[in-house]
């Protein structure tokens, strides 16, 4: 299960200073602990999260629970479960970490970050599926790692219509999953040869009304 951290931490910021309204409809999409479903609904949206780990899943229900606040979180592979309800905000955090083996897709713990060898596993089809899902004026947040190509969401997300900017930007120390694959990394030319850290980006994209 993927405790929060500096990205989920990015997102929130981004989060608070959307400010959706009481009764927005909110969607976190790969909700993993729920930080930010709770979040959202602490102030008085109306949110659903989804998760394909049954893990995920219960343990953002039994933080639900412990904060008091509702949630509807369901199981189930990105948008799948709420195929054909609209939403004033949709908040994503995927797996965005390019990986060296893409033989099998990936599986266990490492289904919370890896996602393929460009990263875009779940990118691609977030960026390909949420437009349809937002109301007019509706928003899309999105962080991930600027090694996993943020030109290519931007314009992805204005190819659907939606205006789309880069509205934080956070360098962070390259963490373990990262440091493990450092070498395949430089090679590849995702990282340069003297970088120790990684920049990871929110874009925000919105529906037109
Ligand atoms: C980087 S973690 C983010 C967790 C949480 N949103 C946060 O910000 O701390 C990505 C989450 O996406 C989930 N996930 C991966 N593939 C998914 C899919 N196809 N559909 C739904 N969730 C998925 C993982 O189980 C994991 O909980």
């Amino acid at each position: 299960m993927y405790a929060p951290q500096d990205d989920t931490e990015l997102l929130t910021e981004a989060l608070r200073e959307e400010a959706p309204a009481p009764g927005a409809r909110v969607l976190d999409v790969g909700t993993g602990s729920g930080a930010l479903a709770l979040e959202a609904a602490r102030r008085g949206a109306e949110v659903t999260a989804v998760d394909v780990s049954r893990r995920a899943v219960w343990t953002a229900r039994l933080n639900a629970w412990l904060s008091r606040v509702p949630v509807r979180i369901r199981h189930g592979n990105l948008f799948a479960p709420v195929r054909d309800r609209t939403y004033d905000l949709i908040l994503a955090n995927p797996p965005y970490v390019p990986a060296p083996d893409t033989r099998r897709a990936p599986r266990g713990r490492s289904r919370a970050w890896d996602a393929g060898d460009d990263g875009r596993l779940l990118l691609d089809r977030i960026c390909r599926d949420a437009p349809a899902l937002l109301r007019p004026e509706g928003v899309l947040l999105i962080v991930h790692s600027a090694l996993s190509d943020p030109d290519r969401t931007l314009e992805l997300l204005r190819e659907a219509g939606l205006k789309a900017a880069t509205v934080r930007r956070r360098w962070i120390a390259l963490g373990p999953v990262l440091r493990s694959r450092e070498d395949w990394l430089r090679r590849r030319g995702l990282l340069a040869p003297a970088d120790d850290r990684e920049e990871l980006v929110v874009i925000r994209a919105e529906r037109p009304r």
